[in-house]
């Protein structure tokens, strides 16, 4: 699991927060499982885990699972919970920073956060800030690995494994959060992806390249009208991987035959999240119903939603044995009973934890922002500095570590030195040092005063 330090000025201090999917190794999911299923069977044996603990939950945005869910686990473990349930009712609307408010809760008030934040890349943000545990419950349309942890126990309780299991995520894939999370998760389980998104709500690249990249999964692609046509029985529908890659683990490098979907996961229109203009369209937004799963392939397919619905899934579903929804929603109070206990240290961590990302990382203010208009970084300039992952192959990559969103860049250079060089794949190994800077092109290099080295 990452480590985090109080501030990014501060001496070095550890703790552990729950930020993204990826701050969980495989065998620490597995743990979290377990104590959720020894949870399960009494969910009010547990009040002696955390007494006297507190948890500050603060949500910039609604919510009624999940701040209700992670509030009842607190009590459930016999900790105390204070609330910001509407950020209209905290000093955010007299123009407090997220990380003041961070520090303030992280003083004396709380011993973990909860946050949900409309920024991409707040919960990051916050973590490095707290001095104490935080956990993302959703930060703008990033992630929301608590969401992902539901979903996955509720799966692998329906059908006894996830390795293997034909996922079909569908929808507004762009700003779902709770599917981002899900599907690095599904591809760590070696499950298969496919993606049905609505049209011009399509995965982020980021994600898909990460998943290429990072986990060797290649996520399928249907369009809504090939996979509604799943539903006529009359023809084989074919979906076709993404893009074709040599690495991939998928032997399929040509269209599939999809024979059977052990899981539909559907997602509403993220309308608030909408850029003004085309995405305004909703028009045409699947709907799934009880005729939709009389097909052969959807026969055992559990119909799957972080919730809350809209239109896209009937309520005529709610009896059916498939629809796991309620489940999700459910399950959600003794998983997040094993995350608190877990990140308060009351119970042990199983299996190793995720290995950190080796690379070169930028933490200077000079060179690039963040390209994601979205992002905490160019929200809370003056406190979020901008740092980088940096991948340097063919080409030089850098992904923003608060939102993940990627960009290329043409030009490195070094804090120090204030000289800069022109990305080549020959110089990759120049790449490095703790005061490496990254610039979009020269032209920004020489305007922040740096030189050309020859
Ligand atoms: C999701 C969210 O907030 O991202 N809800 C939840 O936490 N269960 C999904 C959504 O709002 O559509």
């Amino acid at each position: 699991m990452v480590e985090s330090t109080v501030d990014p000025k501060a001496p070095a201090r550890t703790k552990r927060d729950l930020v993204s999917i990826e701050d969980l190794s495989n065998s620490e999911i597995e743990g979290l499982f377990d104590a959720a299923d020894k949870f399960s069977n009494d969910l009010k044996a547990w009040s002696q885990l955390c007494p006297g603990f507190i948890l500050g939950s603060l949500f910039h945005e609604p919510s009624t699972r999940t701040r209700l869910s992670f509030e009842s686990s607190m009590l459930r473990l016999g900790g105390g919970v204070i609330s910001v349930a509407d950020a209209k009712s905290s000093s955010a609307v007299k123009g407090e920073t997220l990380a003041d408010t961070i520090r303030i809760m992280g003083g004396s008030y709380a011993d973990i956060i909860v946050l949900r934040h409309g920024k991409d890349g707040a919960a990051r943000h916050a973590a490095n800030y707290s001095p104490i545990p935080v956990i993302n419950a959703g930060d703008g349309a990033h992630e929301h690995p608590t969401q992902t942890l539901c979903d996955l126990y509720s799966l692998r309780k329906a059908k006894g494994t996830l390795t293997g299991q034909d996922v079909v995520l569908c929808g507004d894939l762009k700003h779902s959060r709770t599917v981002h999370s899900l599907a690095f998760a599904l591809a760590r389980f070696k499950a298969n992806i496919v993606c049905v998104p609505h049209p011009g709500l399509e995965m982020p690249s980021y994600v898909t390249r990460r998943l290429r990249d990072e986990f060797r999964c290649e996520p399928h692609r249907a369009t809504l009208d090939a996979f509604r046509k799943l539903g006529s029985e009359l023809d084989a529908v074919y979906f076709t991987p993404e893009s074709p890659h040599q690495l991939s683990w998928v032997p399929l490098q040509g269209p599939v035959d999809l024979k059977k979907v052990d899981a539909l996961y559907l997602t509403r229109p993220q309308t608030e999240r909408f850029a003004s203009g085309t995405e305004k369209e909703k028009t045409g937004y699947f709907r799934v119903d009880r005729e939709f799963l009389t097909s052969e392939p959807l026969r055992n397919a559990m119909i799957m939603h972080p919730l809350p619905r809209t239109q896209e899934l009937a309520p005529e579903l709610d009896a059916d044995p498939r629809s796991l929804y309620f489940q999700q929603a459910a399950l959600g109070v003794p998983i997040r009973m094993a995350v608190v206990a877990s990140l308060l240290g009351k119970l042990p961590w199983k299996g190793k934890p995720q290995s950190e990302k080796s690379g070169p990382r930028t933490a200077h203010g000079d060179g690039i922002r963040c390209e994601n208009s979205n992002c905490i970084s160019l929200a809370e300039k003056d406190y979020a500095h901008p740092r980088f992952r940096v991948t340097a192959g063919e080409e030089l990559r850098a992904r923003c570590e608060y939102c993940d969103h990627e960009s290329l860049v043409t030009a490195f250079g070094f804090a120090q030195s204030r000289k800069f060089r022109r990305y080549e794949a020959s110089s990759k190994s120049l790449v490095a040092g703790e005061d490496l800077v990254l610039f979009d092109n020269e032209k920004d290099a020489q305007a922040q005063g740096y030189q050309l080295l020859a």
